[in-house]
């Protein structure tokens, strides 16, 4: 029935929806065998990750733009824990981009040991959970909420697809520093930048970087049919929504009541306060 689709499971501790992921698919990914030359993209939901995978794949194809802009992002930087990945990676031309929603630990003992570069992507969290919330209603294969203050609670909990983007990210400030990585937010992204293209081992011409910025653009992306998911109408609702919502920073300030916020506020204190780390963006 229509409702089995949105029912979601706890996997090792993340709920996923069960219409996309098994338990077998996350083993596969938790015992999947990197090699150096990979690069994984590791990010919580709804933090701008087909926007990374976009200037990722771009980058490292600058002389095929056109053409790599016609793939849709999932099969240019396929995601790890995904029922089709089992499947498909063999086919993924080198270097590979990798994604993956699921938290750092699950891999950082291997990374260590390796060259893999990983991409550390994180988002503010407020902005996260407006996308998130927006995703869910969207989404057939998501549970409904009654309210957007129903999903704050659920989201401050833990209990959305991923679960808790607070251990997410205090699993990523973890690990990041070890590994061969690099760290960058959603809200310095149209920055983008020349030390990326470094990280990667590209040489990039201001030419290339200027088509690359053109087509990452916000409205080149959510326009291309071949990358905005318009024709995935098993999984979306397009009445409800679109995959390329906003592209906005602070969205959350025309969603968040003063009690939400305050709410918010504390508990982030209490999760990650005790880290030290200054993110570029405003709570
Ligand atoms: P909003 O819902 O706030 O608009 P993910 O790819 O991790 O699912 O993240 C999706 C979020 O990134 C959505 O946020 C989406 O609009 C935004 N996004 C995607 N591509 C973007 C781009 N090129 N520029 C700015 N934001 C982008």
């Amino acid at each position: 029935s229509k409702e089995k689709t949105k029912v979601m499971e706890v996997f090792e501790g993340i709920p996923l929806p069960v219409a996309l992921f098994s338990k077998e698919n996350l083993h596969f990914a938790s015992k999947f065998q990197f090699q150096d030359t990979d690069i994984l993209l590791v990010s919580y939901p709804k933090s701008g990750t087909h926007w990374v995978q976009q200037i990722l794949s771009l980058m490292l194809n600058k002389e095929d733009l056109q053409n790599q802009n016609n793939i849709p992002t999932f099969t240019r930087a396929p995601l790890l824990e995904n029922f089709s990945f089992q499947k498909e990676w063999i086919k993924i031309p080198e270097p590979r981009l990798l994604t993956t929603h699921l938290p750092a630990n699950f891999f950082s003992n291997k990374l260590k040991n390796s060259k893999v570069r990983v991409v550390f992507l994180v988002r503010n969290p407020k902005d996260v959970l407006v996308s998130s919330y927006h995703f869910h209603n969207f989404s057939k294969f998501l549970p409904d909420f009654n309210s957007f203050d129903d999903f704050f609670h659920h989201f401050i909990e833990g209990k959305v697809c991923y679960g808790s983007w607070f251990n997410h990210t205090k699993s990523s400030l973890g690990v990041w520093h070890e590994l061969n990585s690099f760290l960058i937010t959603y809200e310095d992204l149209s920055q983008l930048s020349r030390t990326w293209a470094i990280f990667l081992g590209q040489k990039l011409e201001p030419d290339d970087m200027e088509n690359i910025l053109h087509y990452s653009s916000f409205s080149s992306m959510s326009q291309n049919d071949c990358l905005n998911y318009s024709s995935s109408i098993d999984l979306f609702d397009h009445s409800k929504g679109k995959f390329f919502r906003r592209g906005v920073t602070g969205n959350w300030k025309e969603h968040f009541s003063p009690e939400q916020n305050d709410k918010f506020n504390n508990i982030y204190q209490e999760e990650l306060g005790d880290l030290n780390f200054k993110f570029d963006w405003s709570l």
